[in-house]
């Protein structure tokens, strides 16, 4: 049951780097006047340390019943091991449309400026079926699932947001040149929703390998970007590189009835517990959240409590206030406490 109380969210602070940048992000947001409670919930690595689930049932209803989460990074093992909480997490609720905003910010100095771009990465197929076998020794498939319902609504997100933001374009990238079948579908999809529901909507495809090509050379010819789960996970992490990297990209999960907002950035293993993560990428999930609480639920104070914490981050950055990431020399905390001084500012 989800019960939609406009003050009461999950938090699951993850693993790794996750504890640090969710405490630092919690601690902003009751300075911001924030009325969200938080229910705590574990996952990953945290939840085997205490004897539970990987992803425990509680954690699951939790999200079921409060209708929303923050949440700190998951490790998954790589070639071994536990299959990734997040792609569980994401399959069970089913939170079909990753929502990716990656924009320049002031004081951080990167290649391009006035980069503008949102990424929408379908979250539930595609090769994270986590479909794989073993056909015969030394040979091993993994299945690419693409569903008429999956491609139609994920394409139907991002035109309504397209549209309702008045976004300039949507652009599909895509290599339906070599995956006829399941990278066809997802075009076929997202032409018919396009050309039944939203002509109006500047649209256009390229295939993925020349796109992230161009996107390097040129980002600003982009605006929005849609794509299927393998290529915006990667593609997410591509553009985060042109904003000044994972620690200033944030996302959110967005399905039909809950919704969990996280970093685009891992669990960071090279950096955990050394309090140095920059935790300004969940701070802006945060603020994803509070915008989206306004929106969904009678919250009267989240999109001012969104302001107010969005005003406080751009200032502290362009005051040159920055974790290592970005070339400054503040902690976790101190970045937190800039942020909170400049609250009222
Ligand atoms: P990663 O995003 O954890 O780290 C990549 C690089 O970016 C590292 O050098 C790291 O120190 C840096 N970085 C990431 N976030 C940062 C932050 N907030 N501040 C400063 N530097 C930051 O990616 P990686 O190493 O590929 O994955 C590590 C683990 O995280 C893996 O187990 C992976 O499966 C998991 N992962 C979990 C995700 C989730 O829970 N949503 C998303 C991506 C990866």
């Amino acid at each position: 049951m989800n019960t939609n109380s406009s003050k009461t969210a999950v938090l699951i602070p993850g693993d790794g780097i996750g504890p640090e940048v969710t405490a630092a992000v919690k601690r902003v947001l009751e300075k911001a006047g924030s009325e969200i409670q938080w229910v705590e919930h574990n996952a990953g690595i945290a939840a085997l340390d205490q004897g539970k689930d990987v992803l425990p049932q509680e954690t699951t209803d939790a999200v079921l019943e409060h209708g929303i989460a923050l949440k700190g990074p998951c490790t998954t093992p790589v070639g071994k091991g536990f299959s990734s909480v997040n792609v569980q997490m994401r399959k069970k609720l089913h939170l079909y449309a990753a929502v990716r905003p990656v924009r320049s910010l002031p004081g951080v100095k990167t290649r391009y400026e006035n980069i503008d771009l949102v990424i929408i990465r379908e979250n539930t197929e595609g090769l994270y079926s986590g479909v794989e076998n073993e056909i015969t020794p030394g040979t091993v498939m993994s299945m690419k699932v693409a569903t008429e319902k999956g491609c139609t609504r994920i394409a139907d997100y991002a035109f309504d947001y397209c549209q309702k933001r008045g976004r300039k374009k949507v652009t599909a990238f895509h290599k339906a040149n070599i995956m006829k079948l399941t990278d066809g579908m997802f075009l076929n999809c997202a032409q018919k929703v396009h050309d039944e529901k939203y002509p109006a909507v500047n649209y256009d495809t390229l295939i993925i390998d020349a796109a992230c090509m161009k996107m390097v050379q040129n980002p600003g010819q982009f605006d929005m970007l849609l794509m299927e789960n393998l290529y915006g996970d990667v593609v997410s992490d591509l553009c985060a590189g042109l904003v000044g990297g994972l620690g200033v990209v944030p996302g959110a999960n967005i399905g039909l009835e809950h919704a969990v907002f996280e970093a685009v950035h891992g669990s960071a293993p090279d950096i955990a517990g050394k309090g140095i993560a920059n935790p300004l990428a969940l701070l802006m999930s945060s603020v994803m959240m509070l915008n989206y609480l306004s929106d969904t639920r009678n919250c009267a104070n989240s999109k001012q409590t969104a302001q107010k914490i969005k005003h406080a981050y751009n200032q502290t950055l362009a005051d040159g206030c920055k974790t290592g990431d970005l070339g400054g020399e503040l902690s976790t905390e101190q970045f937190a406490d800039a942020v909170i001084d400049r609250l009222n500012g």
